[in-house]
Formats: structure tokens, sequence, C-alpha cells
């Protein structure tokens, strides 16, 4: 069998009693990768005496580019789980390992200790699919590692959850080569079955445990606001920007963030946790046989002995009503995940159902999953519907059947030159029949759509909320000319972008030109920030502004039609030092409008398609063509 060298300077206790050491890092957004980074690491701790396993962030695991170098030198084996974000961007807790690992000095085969196995998560929707995991395999290859298994790269538009079992059966007769002892290697190795995790619940009494606060760690007053540190902050203004003859509905909603200490700049974007609706709690509670006004908290029992840690998503604070928790910590509208079914057909009392529900998470039942579930986009709450025997403890629901609720991100459409202590958003209501004909409504839109503001009641909604940095920046020469493209809500930053240029005027800077293609449907129904847009023109802000209405004449008339028509005069103030922006849509509308784009250069320069993807390029690489999709 190949042995895993474990390299001298190697913690000597491991070393000292024969065992390998294993690492499983994670680049995790919505803690899917965490999850499968540490359900990996239980099943090969289950597998080989072997192996000593640490599942580790990659933020954690060092301070600084350095000490990457440092530690990854010293790694014998190790496992990537990577989820690609947005435009083919790393998880907030990989940016700075993937900054360092794919910018870093060029470096010989540095990594020959190192045997490594890459698992990615993406969407294979989105134009960069698994771009993250498909870098970072390349890339220790290229640097001398030695790749156990080619790289899995999970499709979360399909069941992700089979990609990573599929990803694993390849993993296990590499493995058993590297960890299982001399004297057992012929044997078959243990077949792996998942624990399902649990929560331990204390049920309080109202009498004795008297004050509930809604999210707890909430630190209003902390030096900085994170995901896992939000601030709390009033909703100070909320109307509606479609016009009546719309049928569908777009927030503007401004939060109040005056005396909190959050800053932004302009281009970021919000992090917003917003709550459950009544309705959806309700059903929730119903389903779950649950009184909604029960006190409880949940407890993790502490350390195993193991550096693994443990596989529950992090306690949420408590102790809280069930109406709270369900409100503001379960995803209950998603569709079920694969362990999410095992873990109810655990509990499910009629034989019938649990049969079913096993069944769907099988292997066997893929088709079944992929069409009844996924497909029919059916809710956690609409199978638990069908599925009435399955009434999970709330120790099971909360640690395996309904995922932590997660923070929705919106490009903030103001800018902190202009509007100090405000964080404005533009929100477009997700509201609309799904095909089982469950009335689909988004868990934030909907809250938007449903909060008060200051201006009208006292009692405002509130909501926790943190800022996320971005690169959709302005030039920092307010003379360079800017070109943006923002149909829709992709107006946002760009509205931010207006403010600020504003902003500048007011304050004597001479100002470069600027043109905006917008589109929208209808001018009479959902032209948002209309009067704003023409006083921006007004003032001499925006140079041009281009309007495409998809849905007046005979013929969709789309913002990239219209930068066809301009082609000419685009490629001219782009060939001049020029800025690009896009925000919007990225499965169509970005999609097509880097065709575009490509289409241009390809007229205007007259060359071969080739070379225009490598101008294109270049204009991305050198953060003149700059993206803010979704
Ligand atoms: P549609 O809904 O009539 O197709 C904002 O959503 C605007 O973007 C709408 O006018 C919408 O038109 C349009 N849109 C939809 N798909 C698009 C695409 N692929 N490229 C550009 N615009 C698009």
């Amino acid at each position: 069998p190949k042995a895993v060298a474990i390299p001298a300077e190697e913690d000597e206790a491991e070393a000292a009693v024969g065992k390998t050491k294993v690492t499983v890092f994670f680049g995790t957004q919505t803690g899917t990768a965490e999850g499968f980074a540490k359900a990996l690491a239980e099943e090969i701790k289950a597998r080989y005496d072997k192996a000593t396993i640490k599942v580790v962030d990659l933020d954690d695991y060092a301070v600084d580019d350095d000490q990457y170098e440092e530690k990854l030198k010293k790694e014998a084996l190790a496992f990537f789980m990577l989820a690609t974000y947005g435009d083919g961007e790393p998880t907030d807790n990989a940016a700075r390992f993937y900054k360092w690992f794919t910018e870093g000095k060029e470096r010989e085969a540095w990594l020959q200790q190192l045997t490594y196995g890459v698992f990615g998560l993406g969407n294979r929707q989105y134009e960069h699919f698994n771009k993250i995991a498909k870098v970072v395999d390349e890339l220790l290859s290229e640097q001398g590692a030695k790749r156990l298994v080619p790289a899995g790269l999970g499709d979360d538009d399909q069941c992700i959850e089979d990609d990573f079992a599929a990803w694993r059966e390849l993993l296990w007769p590499e493995l058993d080569l590297l960890l299982r002892d001399e004297d057992d290697i012929s044997a078959v190795s243990t077949p792996y079955t998942a624990v399902i995790p649990e929560y331990r619940v204390v049920i309080h009494d109202p009498i004795v445990t008297s004050c509930e606060d809604k999210f707890l760690n909430m630190a209003n007053g902390n030096a900085s606001f994170d995901i896992h540190h939000p601030c709390r902050v009033n909703v100070a203004v909320q109307r509606e920007l479609h016009t009546l003859e719309s049928d569908r509905s777009c927030i503007h909603l401004e939060f109040d963030t005056s005396g909190t200490g959050i800053t932004y700049e302009t281009g970021d974007h919000v992090g917003v946790y917003a709550e459950n609706c009544d309705e959806t709690v309700e059903e929730a509670g119903r389903l779950l046989g649950q009184p909604l006004d029960l006190l409880f908290s949940i407890h993790t029992d502490k350390d195993d002995g193991t550096s693994l840690g443990s596989s529950l998503p992090p306690t949420f604070p408590g102790p809280c009503t069930i109406r709270t928790a369900l409100a503001c910590y379960a995803d209950l509208l998603n569709s079920p995940r694969k362990a999410a079914l095992s873990a109810l057909a655990a509990h499910a009392i009629e034989p019938g159902e649990a049969e079913r529900l096993k069944f769907l998470a099988s292997p066997q039942g893929k088709d079944e999953y992929s069409q009844w579930v996924v497909g029919s986009q059916r809710s956690l709450l609409e199978v638990m519907a069908e599925f009435p025997s399955a009434k999970p403890p709330l120790g099971v629901f909360f640690a395996a059947i309904a995922p932590r609720l997660q923070p929705r991100y919106y490009s903030i459409s103001s800018s902190p030159r202009y509007a100090s202590h405000r964080v404005h958003v533009t929100c477009a209501l997700v509201y609309g029949p799904s095909p089982t004909g469950r009335i689909h409504k988004g868990v934030c839109s909907t809250w938007m759509k449903n909060a008060v503001s200051l201006e009208k009641s006292h009692n405002s909604s509130w909501a926790p909320i943190f800022i996320r940095p971005s690169n959709f920046k302005l030039p920092v020469d307010p003379l360079t000319p800017i070109i943006m493209v923002g149909p829709g809500t992709g107006l946002a930053p760009f509205r931010g972008f207006l403010q600020e240029r504003l902003a500048l005027k007011e304050d004597g800077v001479q100002l470069g030109p600027a043109l905006l293609f917008f589109g929208c449907r209808n001018r009479r129904m959902d032209f948002i920030y209309e009067d704003e847009l023409n006083n921006f023109v007004e003032q001499g802000i925006l140079s041009e502004l281009i309007l495409a209405f998809s849905r007046e004449g005979p013929q969709k008339e789309y913002v990239q039609h219209k930068m066809m028509d301009r082609a000419s005069y685009i490629w001219n103030i782009i060939s001049q030092g020029g800025y690009l922006y896009v925000c919007g849509d990225a499965k169509g509308m970005a999609k097509d409008v880097h065709r575009t784009l490509h289409t241009i250069v390809q007229e205007q320069e007259n060359v071969e398609s080739s070379k225009a993807e490598a101008i294109v390029k270049k204009l991305h690489t050198e953060g003149r063509y700059l993206r803010d999709v979704w």
C-alpha cells in the first residue's frame, strides 16, 4: 500500500501513535459545504482507526498568507469542500485563502507531500459552474500535490447530496489504500450509516423564565458587525415602487442606521435576517403538532472528545418560543434535502409513509426525488403535509430537518455620502404559483412588503442586518467615463452610484460622462425611480438614460439591444479607459449582456472571436468590467 508521509515537524503525539492526519477544509456560505465537510470527516473517522481528522474553516486556518504557506506545507492528506458563489466567486470565508492561493507568487512544486481531494458545490445554471473548486483542484496539482480522485462537481440545480455521495464512493477504494492497516487491507470496509443529529431540548416554565428576546446574539454597540453579529435596525421608510397598474410589487425600504456605528460604501451589499410570515409559522406549528407559545431552548452536548466538532448547526439563542424559532431560524419554504427526508422517515409512525420517505432519500429514489421534490419545488412544509404521521421531535427538527434560515443579500441602493445613516434596499417581491399550485412567497421580500416604517408607526418593523463589502465600486477618478447596465432591480447599486456622483458634484468635483441602460416591462407600471433618474439627467449627473421597455411593443426590447444600437459609442468609451458595470440577473440578462459585449468588441475591433474573448477577459481582470449579479 502507498503510504502518506507525515512530515517530521508534524505533531509529535499524532506521529508517534502512527496516526495519519487528515484535514477537511471548507469554504461555505449557507452551511452546506460545512455540513458536507463534517459528514465526510465523520465517515472517515468511522471507517479508519488510523486517521485523526480535523474540520477546518479556511478563514480560521491561518491569520495571514505566510501562515497559509507554512501550514499547508505540513499537511499530508487534505480535502477541500468548496462552494462557488455569485459571479464565480469564492465564499466569504474562503476569499482570503483563494486570493492568496491563486494570486500569490510563482511557486514550484512545493506541495509534493500533499495528497488531496476536492469537492465543489455549485449550480449548473450559472456561467462559472464550480469555478472555485476547479481552480483550486488544478492549482494544487500544478504545485505538486497528488490528486487522489477527480474533483467532484456538485450541482445544486439537481441533487447535490447525490453528487456528494457518488464522489465519496470513488474516494473509499483510494483511502483504503492509504489508511487501512496492511493486515486488513483485503477486508471490505465497514458500511457506514450516517447518524441523524439531534439537539437536547429543554422546556421552560414561562413563569420562571421571564424574558424572551429574539436574536439575543445581536451585538448593537459592537465595534463591527458581520453575519454572526448582525445589528438591530429599524425600518425608517417603506414604499411601493410599482404603480397601481402593475400586478407585481417592488419595495423601496430604508433602514435607519443612526447611532449604530454601521458604515458602508457605495456598491456594498446588505445582509438581512428576515422572518417567516405568520401564516408559514402557524402551518409549521400545526405540522409539528406543537403549541407555538411553548418556551424552549436547544443544546448540544459538548465535545465528544474528538476534534471533529459537532455536525449540528450552531444553536440559536434561547430560550425562545416555538413561534420565534420557526419565524427567525427555520428555513421552511425551500425543498428539503435528502438528509431531512431520512430524518423525517425515522419519525414517521405510519409504515407506508416511512417507506416512501426512505425511498425518496435513497439512491434508487433519485429520479422520484428530483421530480417530486425538486422539480415541483415542494417546500419542506408541503412535504411534511404529505406525511402527517411524521412528527419529529423539536431537537431533530431544528438539528436535521429545517436548515437554518439564511440572511438574504441586497445590493445597497444608496450612497452614504448622500443618505448618511440610511441603508436603502430595492427589493422585488417574490410571489407566484409553484408547479404544485402553492403560492410561493419569498421570505425576505414578503417581510419587506409587510414591513411597517417609522413614518407610519413608532412601533416599526426592525431586522438584524450587516454589511458585506463588495468590489463593485466607482472608478477612483470621477472623470473616468462609466457605462452602467441594470434592468429591473439591477438598477439598485447604480442609484447609489448616482447619489454619490451628485454628492461629489455638490462638492465641486468635475464628473466624467455616465450612461445608464435601464430596462423594465412597461413605462407605466414598473419604471422604478423614474423621477429620480430624470432628475439625475437634468442635473448632469447622468449624461444619458437609455431605456428598454420589454412589453410595450410587439417585440421585446432589452438593454442589450439598446447597447448594440450604440456599439461604436460604447466601445469608444471603454477603449479610452472607461468602465462597464452590469448588475442584475445572472442566469439570463448578465449572460446575454456579456455575449453582447463580446460581439461589440469583435465587430468594433474587427477581430476573431477568441481575440475578442481575450480583450473582454482583460477588461475583467483590469477591473474595468465589473459585475454584481445574482
Ligand atoms: P421581460 O420580463 O419582459 O422578459 C427587468 O426585469 C427587465 O429585464 C424586464 O423588462 C425583463 O423583460 C428584462 N429581461 C428579461 N430577460 C432578460 C434578458 N435575458 N436580458 C435582458 N433583459 C431581460
